[in-house]
């Protein structure tokens, strides 16, 4: 009929409406892809790590930087095969410049030692370095201040495996509209290592009387620990 030709003449033209700012680079319309780190090159990684914690703790690159009492960069080994990040500190974080050291922190904990590793051999950070207000998630332009040290944390310790825990860690690496319901138990890659998006550990802590999500998220570790050799 004449009504379903209209909308579909409709949706071919703002689908080429989006393709052309998309070509324009509009960041606004989709995030704009994020190139995927070069290959390890790092011989010194503690040499690179370990004055980018300290830029991390002074940086004044975003307003974030000014409601923290701690920056949060991450902790871990440097040699970490697996990668956890997150999206931002919370409050407890903050307080103590570490990295998921509260209720969520509390779980994912018990998560890395159920895929038998110690907090110490992975390494964990966040999307963002500094405590948003109220906890609220971070904006784009703050996320893409805080990337340079992300994508060189990731460069250099050169994981064979990262964990995305959550929509807003997940989105650096495999931009989408898709929800993690969909993203989520189906390894990505992210210039040649390994990103498995899973919830994160608050959203399964808002959903514990939906055990389902918890199972979920155990299938996607269970996947990890069998790229990695852990049975
Ligand atoms: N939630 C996060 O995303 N990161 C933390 O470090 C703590 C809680």
């Amino acid at each position: 009929g004449s009504l379903r030709d209209k909308a579909e003449e409709l949706r071919r033209r703002v689908e080429d409406r989006i393709r052309f700012l998309q070509d324009l680079g509009a960041g606004f319309v989709f995030r704009t892809e994020i190139k995927p780190p070069a290959p390890p090159r790092v011989q010194d990684k503690a040499g690179v790590i370990g004055p980018l914690e300290a830029a991390v703790r002074s940086c004044t690159l975003c307003p974030l930087s000014a409601g923290r009492t701690n920056a949060v960069p991450g902790e871990g080994s440097y040699d970490a095969p697996l990668m956890f990040v997150g999206e931002g500190p919370g409050a407890d974080e903050d307080r103590l410049g570490r990295p998921f050291v509260g209720r969520a922190g509390q779980l994912l904990t018990k998560i890395i030692a159920a895929m038998q590793f110690t907090r110490e051999e992975v390494y964990i950070t966040n999307i963002v370095k500094c405590r948003p207000p109220e906890n609220r998630t971070p904006f784009r332009s703050e996320a893409e201040a805080c990337q340079p040290y992300l994508l060189t944390q990731i460069r250099t310790i050169a994981p064979r495996v990262i964990v995305s825990l959550g929509k807003t860690a997940t989105d650096f690496f495999v931009p989408s509209t898709a929800g993690m319901s969909d993203l989520r138990g189906t390894f990505q890659d992210f210039g040649g290592i390994k990103v498995m998006p899973t919830f994160h550990p608050s959203y399964v802590m808002r959903n514990e009387g939906d055990p389902r999500i918890k199972r979920l998220v155990w299938e996607d570790m269970k996947q990890v620990m069998a790229f990695l050799g852990k049975k």
